[in-house]
């Protein structure tokens, strides 16, 4: 039996989809372990959902750094203290540099189906465009904002009393699925490791 993955996960709050990959780690759906769980604001509650499952949780802001290469250089010590395999972004609400792009083999969960609605409020751009289906994905991370390989997605229907608020629950609840899903996929070794860097 190959070894299992270990993963480092960046968050900046509510920590959910952090919650559903530690779940599936420990329920034995994926083959990977969550070892060390990175935030870029110290108040995130990801960072105590990591604590109280027994994960490292460090907080890195990034005002405490020149630039953006000497914050990453300082997430990098972490990434590589932990030796971790695969970068998970759940719900990181900042752009990545090259300092980790070049790195590591990062992925990254998005409440649309890209290539529509990337970037922020991407379940307000779905309302406002009145589209009748939209969903989410899971995509490798490259220099291109939301642009990367895309590695799974899963579509969900919009219905006509929708709010910004019951949209992004009912494809929340989806991205909990999907995440683990597509984790396990890259620990099969399903997914082409070389669209990774495409
Ligand atoms: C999710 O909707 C994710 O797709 C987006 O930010 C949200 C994070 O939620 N990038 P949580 O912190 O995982 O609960």
């Amino acid at each position: 039996m190959s070894r299992r993955l270990r993963l480092g996960v960046l968050i900046s709050g509510r920590g959910s989809n952090l919650s559903a990959v530690i779940d599936a780690s420990r329920d034995g759906k994926v083959d990977a372990d969550v070892c060390v769980v990175i935030s870029n604001k110290a108040e995130a509650k990801g960072l105590s959902i990591a604590t109280s499952a027994s994960i490292p949780a460090v907080a890195i802001d990034p005002k405490n750094y020149p630039d953006i290469a000497q914050y990453e250089k300082e997430i990098s010590t972490y990434l590589d203290q932990y030796k971790v395999d695969l970068v998970v972004l759940a719900g990181y609400m900042k752009i990545v540099g090259p300092t980790l792009i070049e790195n590591y083999t990062i992925i990254n969960i998005h409440p649309s189906l890209l290539p529509a609605f990337k970037g922020l409020e991407a379940q307000k751009q779905a309302l406002e465009a009145g589209v009748s289906v939209s969903g989410c994905t899971v995509h490798f991370v490259n220099e291109t904002l939301d642009s990367g390989p895309i590695i799974l997605q899963r579509e969900v229907s919009l219905m006509s009393t929708d709010t910004v608020d019951s949209l992004s629950q009912r494809i929340l609840a989806v991205e909990h699925e999907l995440l683990p899903e597509a984790i396990q996929l890259f620990c099969q070794n399903k997914v082409d490791f070389l669209t990774s860097k495409k």
